[in-house]
């Protein structure tokens, strides 16, 4: 193991792009840093971890993952301290969920040590790149696919590791609007919906598309048998507050484990709050609006933190969640104070990276 992290290799670009970067205007998923890491798989091994320029990577057409989706990915972020340190959160956690994911998809595991290795090395590398705005971060796309030229039903034997970084800008929470969806379904237990699989967001896009044609931002995922029980939204897992208690759906063996929503649980707690995880209905959710008890909901997830929600639409009306956010707003400083270093961690959540 230590052999093939020794050989990370180096080559850094002579053409940084990073004085066309304004931190106060970056296009959301659009601007890339100068490098990316990257790693090989074939004859049943990975080889050559290397950072190199960014560039376009030569596709065969066959390339299995265009055909059969063997594709899965990872999301999380790196933020600086106070002293302009950059910091990666819980990326042993994404290490983890990824072989997850790799174990379901038929893909081979990735070398959890070289994972947070070469994450570590590849945002040393881009360190500038890091915009130290509170709420903004280095978004960080680790990512797996088949690459072999087949065409044929089988596991791939050749596939590629990958980690590209993008600065983003201060997302501001806003108030979120819900569409909870009983036609479409996104994930079954024992389906793939467990694992963050490239395929699970595609069979998403058409579901999404329609739910803002209705006027709402995000869809709110059901069980595929009663299509009652909640699952999660879009890209992030959610909490309600209901007559004073915490609840968040249990994980079901269809929704992804967000590493969001472990740590909000385990803030919450710290807190001294209780925080139940457990099968919530939407049912359940309709009769706490109706009598009064339903206070606070929350979406968790890398990309914006928190999510205040506001409303949930169902096919028999809406139900209007709450314009409070106490709770949700207290856990977004938290965590926000966390990640920039600004406030103890306590759960030793946040790695450093030294220069
Ligand atoms: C489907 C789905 N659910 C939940 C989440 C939240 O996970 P995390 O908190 O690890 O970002 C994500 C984002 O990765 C997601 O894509």
């Amino acid at each position: 193991m230590m052999e093939i992290m020794d050989k990370i290799s180096i080559k850094k670009t002579t053409n940084s792009r990073l004085p066309s970067l304004d931190f106060n205007n970056i296009p959301l998923g659009r601007t890339f840093t100068d490098h990316m890491f990257i790693c090989d798989y074939d004859n049943g091994q990975w080889h050559s971890p290397r950072i190199v320029s960014l560039y376009d990577i030569p596709t065969h057409p066959a390339a299995m993952a265009l055909h059969y989706g063997q594709a899965i990915f990872e999301g999380m972020k790196a933020t600086v301290d106070p002293e302009g340190n950059p910091m990666l959160f819980r990326p042993k956690k994404n290490a983890e969920r990824l072989n997850f994911s790799a174990r379901r998809m038929g893909m081979p595991e990735f070398p959890e040590e070289l994972f947070v290795e070469g994450l570590k090395t590849f945002v040393d590398m881009e360190r500038d790149w890091i915009p130290p705005m509170e709420g903004s971060a280095l978004y960080l796309r680790p990512f797996m696919y088949a690459d072999e030229p087949f065409i044929g039903m089988r596991a791939a034997t050749s596939y590629k590791f990958m980690i590209i970084a993008s600065p983003s800008a201060p997302l501001f929470s806003k108030p979120i609007n819900l569409w909870a969806e009983k036609k479409f379904i996104r994930a079954v237990e024992g389906g793939t919906g467990e694992a963050k699989a490239a395929g699970n967001y595609a069979a998403a896009i058409r579901p999404t598309e329609l739910a803002k044609e209705k006027g709402y931002d995000q869809v709110l995922w059901l069980d595929a048998m009663e299509h009652n029980y909640i699952q999660e939204v879009g890209t992030m897992n959610i909490f309600f507050k209901i007559d004073g208690k915490i609840i968040t759906p249990s994980l079901d063996g269809a929704i992804l484990s967000g590493i969001t929503r472990m740590s909000v649980i385990d803030l919450l707690r710290h807190k001294g709050y209780e925080v139940t995880e457990r099968p919530i209905t939407l049912d359940e959710i309709i009769e706490a609006e109706k009598n009064g008890t339903l206070e606070e909901a929350f979406g968790t997830g890398t990309a914006v933190g928190i999510a205040y929600i506001e409303t949930i639409g169902t096919e028999d009306g809406v139900i209007k969640v709450s314009e409070d956010h106490t709770l949700g707003l207290d856990v977004n400083d938290s965590l926000n104070a966390i990640k920039m270093g600004k406030m103890e961690d306590p759960f030793g959540w946040m790695v450093q990276i030294p220069r």
